[in-house]
């Protein structure tokens, strides 16, 4: 039951390739936000929808997990990378929306001798996805230095900045023209379902009922 007291709920939506991709579960929800939200050349940032009681943002995919975290949003849509890196206790991951597959890898230059260049004792990792990185090296106990870049890690190796990178792989075609190979898969990504676990408390039949539609428009593509 919405409360017309209460201010709207925030739904936070990812920028780029899987925004595409949860066009038509958007659909199936009923939820319709303002019809520039999905077109990307619009500045506009915050957007209405068919719903009074629910505003959709548009953020940076990366930001979508920290936007729900620190409660600007209620809601949102985040790739399970995302959530791996930042592994915020504060989210609550209801539904795999089973959309944006792709997963995290490591990758090397094609027919790479020794990993290691003599001389060096640790491992030089270009990637966005420090935590991730870390973590995966930390229990193969290798000893890796993080050379922390937000896009195109893809150049590292060549340059000599790294040995190897950890990046998301879906086709394996950015790596292919890189003269890059897949060597270890590290997870499988999808995009889930995100909730702010002190909104689920304080506004639960709204946020359930959110839940439930997205629930629902799987089902209907299944
Ligand atoms: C991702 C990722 C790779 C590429 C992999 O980048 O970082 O560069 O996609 O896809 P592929 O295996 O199909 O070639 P994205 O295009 O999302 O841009 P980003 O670098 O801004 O994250």
């Amino acid at each position: 039951m919405t409360n017309p007291e209460s201010p709207p709920l925030i739904l936070a939506l990812p920028k780029g390739r899987i925004l595409k991709a949860l066009r038509p579960v958007l659909e199936r929800t009923g939820l319709e936000p303002a019809p520039d939200c999905l077109d990307e050349s619009s500045r506009r940032l915050r957007f209405p929808t068919s719903d009074p009681s629910l505003d959709v943002v548009r953020v940076r995919s990366f930001d979508v997990a920290t936007f729900a975290a620190y409660g600007g949003a209620d809601i949102g849509v985040c790739g399970a990378d995302v959530l791996m890196e930042f592994d915020y206790s504060d989210l609550y991951a209801p539904l795999d929306l089973g959309i944006g597959a792709c997963r995290i890898a490591v990758a090397r230059p094609k027919n790479a001798g020794d990993v290691l260049p003599e001389g060096r004792s640790r491992l030089r990792v270009a990637t966005k996805y420090p935590a991730i990185a870390r973590r995966h090296f930390a229990s193969r106990a290798v000893n890796a230095e993080i050379v922390h870049l937000h896009g195109a890690m893809e150049l590292a190796p060549a340059l000599d900045m790294a040995d190897v990178i950890v990046d998301l792989v879906d086709t394996g075609s950015t790596l292919r023209a890189n003269g890059l190979e897949e060597v270890e898969t590290i997870a499988h990504v999808t995009s889930r379902l995100i909730v702010n676990r002190v909104a689920l408390k304080t506004r639960p039949e709204e946020i359930g009922s959110l839940i439930e539609r997205f629930r629902a428009a799987l089902a209907v593509a299944a």
